[in-house]
């Protein structure tokens, strides 16, 4: 199919050992786009085939999608594709520590399969804040036709894509961010919120509004995802209640809800029934922790358009819970449990895997903080931040098992540095394994952690100090499953995971600044089965760098030895 002059989608079918897997092709050019920028500010946003947000990526349960990437920006480009596992498959993952980036001018081709899951997920660049300035979009993993879905079809589904918003251009704010005269703190704090890369309706910054048109009478599934970086926000529809039904590929209890709190990084589907009079309303996204008012521009607004209304949206904006209710937020998320009954990617319940009588063999305590390093602000994790080197962890791994790269287990796992400092930090998961994590949070803002690589069973939430005696007020009855957990300031938040898929994978802050200046670790699962069917190769296309790329490699500014 042939769109803006370019080869967007083809769906061909493949018979791979007696099972049909079908491929999906897309084909991006990724560039600076000033057209696509969202306010009345000339601004380069990150565009794929000149479209802000990026195209969805619609599939079903175990398609192999191939995206080839043309990297029109003037610097390296990576994408990694939030909550889709990867399985057997770090190679695709797409982050610093798995993949070399795809230089400018240059092409490269992820292939991956969205083995074994249903639900809502996105897509954007991991690497050099270029997050900061777009190139993200949607995924939908729809179920097989096999398996019956827990609530009635549809009309139809929209994908709602939130997020906080600056008109700093991101080169300049990364730049910023490593200056050891700025407040990392207060630095970068948004200025907008947008909804599907738009302003907000009246909003005379804004160049247009979303606008969803819908049928007086029927119901539609939104598919909400905050892809913002800095900001937790709370969704609501005026006059409307959401439905809860499915959180990052889990389908939860079905619960009613006048708003809905979505950290970063987090997806949720809600179904909206039109049962109100022919009339517009105001789908609104505010901030948690921010005070706002009706004309705030980080308020997003968005209208939803009954076809046959000739009434334009009125009165005051719908209210939500007080932003700075956090047990509000710590008691909407506890009520968000899994529907043990519902069949999801596979025909059994969901809950025949359960979390109800599991032995941990491993746990993991990590503090996320602020620092300052070598007169730098940084952020780490138990005080190790992150430092991000040219060769690939995954590469080093599986060449040269990590040597001249990391040394595998330096990070202390359960307990924090006398003293902050720079790291590589790669610990190991006991492949197999129930890994507990404990993610703390010392700082006054909403932390939210993501891993790559699986579905996090989301056992509990507390303020104040873990201690081993929190183990019992766990939820190991019917915790949701998902891969993005907020982190109330001053608490912490536990989650196992069941370590069955091989490979190098990212756990990280989804604050972007936090991200990027170094709070994030690697979790290297191995199995020594050397067996291509369990984890995979690297793909013949695979990109070399670092030590491994034919041309001397630049100097790095600070050498891995003397961390
Ligand atoms: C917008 O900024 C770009 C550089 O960032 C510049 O090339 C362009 O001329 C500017 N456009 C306008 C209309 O100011
Ligand atoms: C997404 O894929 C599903 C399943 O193939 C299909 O029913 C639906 O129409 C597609 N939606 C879009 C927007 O392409
Ligand atoms: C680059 O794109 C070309 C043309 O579509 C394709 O044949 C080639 O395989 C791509 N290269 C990589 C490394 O994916
Ligand atoms: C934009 O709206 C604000 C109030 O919301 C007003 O103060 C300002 O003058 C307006 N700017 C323009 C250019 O209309
Ligand atoms: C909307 O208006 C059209 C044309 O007047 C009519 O056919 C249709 O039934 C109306 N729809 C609803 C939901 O009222
Ligand atoms: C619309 O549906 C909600 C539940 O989704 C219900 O609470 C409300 O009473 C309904 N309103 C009307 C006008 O039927
Ligand atoms: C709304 O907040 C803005 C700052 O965000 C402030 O300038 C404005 O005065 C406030 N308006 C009202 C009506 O409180
Ligand atoms: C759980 O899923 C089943 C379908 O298997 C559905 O019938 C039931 O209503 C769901 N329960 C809740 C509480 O949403
Ligand atoms: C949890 O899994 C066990 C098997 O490991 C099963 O016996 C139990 O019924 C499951 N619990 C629920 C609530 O489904
Ligand atoms: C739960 O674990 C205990 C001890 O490991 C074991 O004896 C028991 O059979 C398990 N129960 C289920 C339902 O798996
Ligand atoms: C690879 O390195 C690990 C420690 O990092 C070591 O335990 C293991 O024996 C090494 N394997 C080989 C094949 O050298
Ligand atoms: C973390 O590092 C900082 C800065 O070096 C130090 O002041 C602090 O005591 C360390 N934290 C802990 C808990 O040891």
């Amino acid at each position: 199919m042939r769109i803006n002059g370019y080869y967007c989608s083809v769906f061909l079918f493949t018979f791979i050992a007696g099972s049909s897997a079908i491929e999906v092709y897309h084909e991006w050019h990724v560039s600076l786009d000033t057209k696509s920028s969202p306010l009345n500010v000339n601004q380069s946003v990150i565009a794929i085939n000149e479209m802000f947000p990026g195209p969805l990526i619609n599939v079903t349960t175990n398609d192999v999608v191939h995206v080839n990437v043309f990297n029109n920006l003037d610097e390296p480009l990576l994408f990694t594709w939030h909550g889709i596992q990867q399985r057997l498959n770090s190679w695709q993952d797409g982050v610093s520590g798995t993949n070399c980036p795809i230089l400018p001018n240059h092409n490269w081709t992820y292939s991956f399969q969205t083995k074994d899951q249903i639900g809502t997920f996105f897509y954007y660049p991991s690497i050099r804040f270029q997050k900061a300035a777009g190139g993200f979009g949607p995924i939908r993993v729809n179920n097989r036709q096999v398996i019956a879905v827990p609530f009635d079809k549809p009309e139809a589904e929209f994908d709602l894509l939130i997020g906080d918003w600056s008109t700093e251009d991101y080169k300049i704010s990364r730049l910023m961010l490593q200056n050891k005269d700025v407040d990392v703190e207060s630095y970068a704090v948004p200025e907008f919120i947008l909804t599907n890369g738009k302003g907000s309706y009246g909003n005379n910054l804004s160049k247009s509004f979303e606008s969803f048109t819908v049928t007086q009478g029927k119901s539609y599934r939104f598919r909400i995802t905050n892809v913002g970086n800095a900001l937790s926000l709370n969704v609501r529809i005026q006059n409307h209640m959401m439905l809860l039904v499915e959180t990052e590929g889990s389908y939860t209890n079905q619960i009613p809800l006048d708003s809905l709190d979505v950290h970063l990084g987090q997806s949720y589907s809600v179904i909206v029934t039109m049962n109100q009079t022919e009339a517009d309303y105001y789908i609104v996204a505010t901030p948690k922790l921010t005070t706002t008012n009706d004309s705030s521009n980080l308020v997003g607004i968005a209208v939803l358009h009954y076809s046959n209304s000739t009434i334009p949206v009125t009165g005051p904006l719908p209210t939500g819970p007080d932003p700075f209710d956090v047990q509000f937020s710590r008691n909407q998320a506890k009520s968000v449990r899994w529907n043990l009954t519902a069949g999801a990617a596979r025909p059994n319940p969901q809950g025949s895997f359960n979390v109800s009588n599991v032995t941990l063999s491993q746990t993991f305590i990590l503090l996320g903080s602020l620092q300052e390093i070598r007169g730098l602000p940084r952020f780490a994790v138990n005080n190790v931040s992150y430092y991000t080197v040219d060769t690939p962890l995954k590469l080093a791994d599986y060449f040269v098992n990590g040597t001249g790269v990391y040394q595998l287990d330096a990070f202390p796992h359960d307990s924090v540095n006398a003293n902050a400092s720079y790291g590589i930090s790669v610990v190991s998961g006991i492949h197999k394994g129930w890994t507990e994590f404990v993610l703390k949070n010392n700082m006054n803002v909403i932390d939210t952690w993501h891993l790559d690589g699986f579905g996090l069973f989301l056992v509990g939430f507390g303020d104040g100090d873990w201690t081993p005696a929190s183990r019992d007020t766990y939820n190991i009855f019917d915790p949701v499953v998902r891969s993005t957990v907020q982190v109330y300031p001053g608490g912490w938040t536990a989650v196992y995971g069941f370590l069955d898929n091989p490979g190098m994978w990212n756990l990280r802050s989804q604050v972007l600044k936090q991200w990027y200046l170094g709070q994030e670790l690697y979790i290297r699962v191995f199995d020594a089965d050397p067996d291509p069917a369990k984890e995979r190769p690297p793909p013949e296309n695979i990109l070399l760098c670092g030590m491994f790329d034919e041309a001397p490699a630049p100097a790095p500014a600070i050498s891995p030895t003397s961390l």
